[in-house]
């Protein structure tokens, strides 16, 4: 039978002599001394303001305003929802009137009554594949509301919505073949799919939209931009259902400064043999999406996804030294480099979010947790008498 093992026995003949035991013992003992000191080291004071972790309790039935409520002490990617929903909450409640006159202050915003309706402007900001998603619906109610002020997208942000307005998007699989789903004219974005025949109908309405601004470009002198060019589609789509119908009644400015990055752009090029000569100028927007920042007297900006939509609103922060608040919900990683998956704290150092500025990033995809925020901040009260 083999030996008993013995902790830190190195000796491996049967000699025992005396000597030798009591060094083990030494040994033994100041080693055990070490593992001791080690695994119970003694802790500092904990600072007096800690927060203990603590999740909800479904022992009580629990509305959704009290389940969301634990966020923020769950820990992880949770707490950082529950910061999401205090940023935004912060953002929402904000008044010129909450802080003192600065010396330098113009008379107009020495005025009581300005100071107290002047509010955070919110930049909003999110991805095509979003609009896409259920989350369109989101963002219509918020710009249905005017409870943001500003909006970046990408060109499928645009389309999709009014793509949404003529025919259906469907809830399909990521598993779907790609070369069967050519063959039969379905596109898939993610587990969704869209019938090409709603790009064939998105085509049949916005072609001729497309003549009356080059139209209007050459009677009247019109320069468009692509704010405009969405302004205009917002109006001549004339449904409640759409994000930028919305935007258009409630004067939202929505930028998108790769418009031509879709099937918008794939019907622009094709308008170029038909009716040649429509000008879509981006200079004016890069003016006036950096005039919404330099003269905001507080921003917040809330970016979903990331790349031009997350760029473009932080650099239009950086003409006035950087947003006051920011909430980015995207699943970019920092490890490579991009900007895509920056921290705000990388946007501090370029000054497009302020050195004292309250921000959070929160790790997860926007379809799962921005309807959560949401509930939480924006449409809180919205059912209240
Ligand atoms: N439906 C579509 O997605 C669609 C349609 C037409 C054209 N396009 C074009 O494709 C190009 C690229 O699209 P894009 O710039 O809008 O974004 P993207 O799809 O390239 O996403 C950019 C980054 O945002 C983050 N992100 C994306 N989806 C997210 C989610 N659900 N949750 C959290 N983070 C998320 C990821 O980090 C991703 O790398 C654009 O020019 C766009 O116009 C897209």
């Amino acid at each position: 039978m083999d030996k008993p093992s013995v902790p830190f026995d190195n000796n491996n003949d049967n000699d025992n002599n005396e000597n030798s035991e009591e060094k083990n013992n030494d040994e033994l003992s100041a080693a055990l001394k070490t593992a001791t000191a080690s695994v119970l080291l003694r802790s500092a004071p904990v600072p007096e303001n800690s927060v203990t972790v603590n999740g909800p309790d479904f022992n009580q039935q629990l509305s959704l305003h009290e389940l969301l409520e634990t966020y923020s002490r769950i820990g992880f990617q949770a707490s950082s929802v529950g910061k999401a929903i205090e940023l935004i909450n912060k953002m929402r409640k904000w008044r010129l009137s909450d802080e003192q006159i600065l010396p330098d202050e113009t008379e107009e915003y020495k005025n009581p009554l300005i100071r107290s309706t002047t509010k955070c402007k919110i930049f909003l900001g999110y991805t095509s594949n979003l609009v896409s998603s259920g989350l369109r619906e989101i963002i219509r109610y918020l710009v249905q509301h005017s409870l943001v002020d500003v909006i970046v997208t990408t060109a499928g942000g645009i389309e999709e919505d009014f793509i949404k307005c003529l025919g259906p998007t469907y809830l399909a699989d990521f598993q779907l073949d790609g070369a069967e789903l050519r063959k039969n004219g379905m596109n898939r974005i993610g587990n969704l799919v869209v019938p090409n025949d709603n790009y064939c109908k998105f085509e049949d309405w916005v072609i001729p939209i497309l003549d009356k601004l080059l139209e209007e470009q050459i009677s009247k002198g019109i320069i468009w931009s692509p704010s405009k060019v969405i302004n205009r589609l917002g109006k001549e789509i004339n449904n409640p259902e759409s994000i930028y119908y919305w935007a258009y009644k409630n004067n939202i400015p929505v930028y998108c400064p790769a418009l031509t990055d879709g099937s918008l752009g794939d019907m622009i090029y094709f308008h170029t043999f038909k009716n040649p000569g429509l000008v879509i100028d981006i200079v004016s927007d890069i003016k006036s999406i950096n005039q919404q920042a330099v003269f905001a007297k507080k921003t917040g900006v809330i970016i979903l996804g990331g790349g031009i939509v997350k760029h473009h609103i932080c650099n239009a922060n950086l003409m006035r030294n950087g947003a006051d608040y920011a909430v980015y919900i995207n699943t970019g990683q920092e490890f490579d480099g991009s900007d895509s998956g920056a921290r705000p704290d990388e946007a501090v150092s370029w000054g497009k979010i302020r050195m004292n500025a309250e921000h959070v990033k929160v790790y997860a995809d926007a379809t799962i947790v921005f309807p959560l925020i949401v509930a939480e901040t924006f449409a809180k009260d919205a059912h209240k008498n």
